[in-house]
């Protein structure tokens, strides 16, 4: 099944639904308030919707289309500036030197990294969150593929400046913390 099929059979599914990154509101403040945005293979948009909240122009892409409906519907009504977009993700899609903050979150395309890298504009902010080989629960997917490895994601952005990384693995108390996903917030100079 190609990935346009399968992702909008999990949507139709009930699949993924879900509420912001507890990390993105809790780091939200290291965000610009104002500005263009990205929410990079966003699904059903909670992220897209909270960066709009905090004051930002979001574009929001996924391939779904059934991942897109119901948040372009929102947009329309609640008049949040979001612009949604179905598209299968490419280097070339990512427009030069043209967002003040782009997030990912659960998805991992390391192909995409030059171009994520390359759209931000000089104090741009880059917050991405997605799944580690180090999980601890058999949440997230089960391909290596799609997984970081350790100290991976900054290894993806090295000419980001980094504000904050986490990737704790197994170690210590695994019940706390930030377990099966690794963030980092990094800025352009
Ligand atoms: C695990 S979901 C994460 C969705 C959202 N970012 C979140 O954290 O809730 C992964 C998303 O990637 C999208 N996706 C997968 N491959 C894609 C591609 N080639 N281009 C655009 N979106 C893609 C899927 O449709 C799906 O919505």
């Amino acid at each position: 099944m190609d990935t346009e099929k399968k992702w909008d059979q999990i949507y139709t599914n009930g699949g993924h639904i879900g509420e912001p990154l507890q990390t993105l509101v809790q780091y939200r403040y290291l965000l610009p308030s104002s500005g263009k945005a990205l929410d990079l293979a966003c699904g059903t948009g909670a992220n897209a919707i909270c960066l709009a909240q905090h004051g930002l122009s979001v574009d929001a892409w996924d391939i779904s289309g059934v991942a897109l409906k119901d948040l372009g519907e929102l947009a329309t009504k609640t008049r949040l500036a979001i612009n949604v977009k179905q598209l299968d993700i490419v280097p070339d899609s990512i427009p030069d030197k043209h967002y003040d903050d782009i997030i990912v979150s659960r998805f991992l395309d390391r192909s995409l990294s030059a171009a994520i890298s390359a759209s931000l504009r000089t104090g741009g902010m880059l917050f991405y969150q997605t799944f580690t080989r180090e999980k601890v629960t058999n949440h997230g997917p089960g391909n290596a593929r799609f997984l970081l490895a350790p100290n991976e994601l900054p290894n993806l952005f090295p000419e980001l400046r980094i504000l904050v990384y986490h990737d704790e693995g197994a170690t210590g108390d695994t019940s706390l913390g930030l377990r099966d996903q690794s963030l980092l917030i990094a800025q352009k100079n």
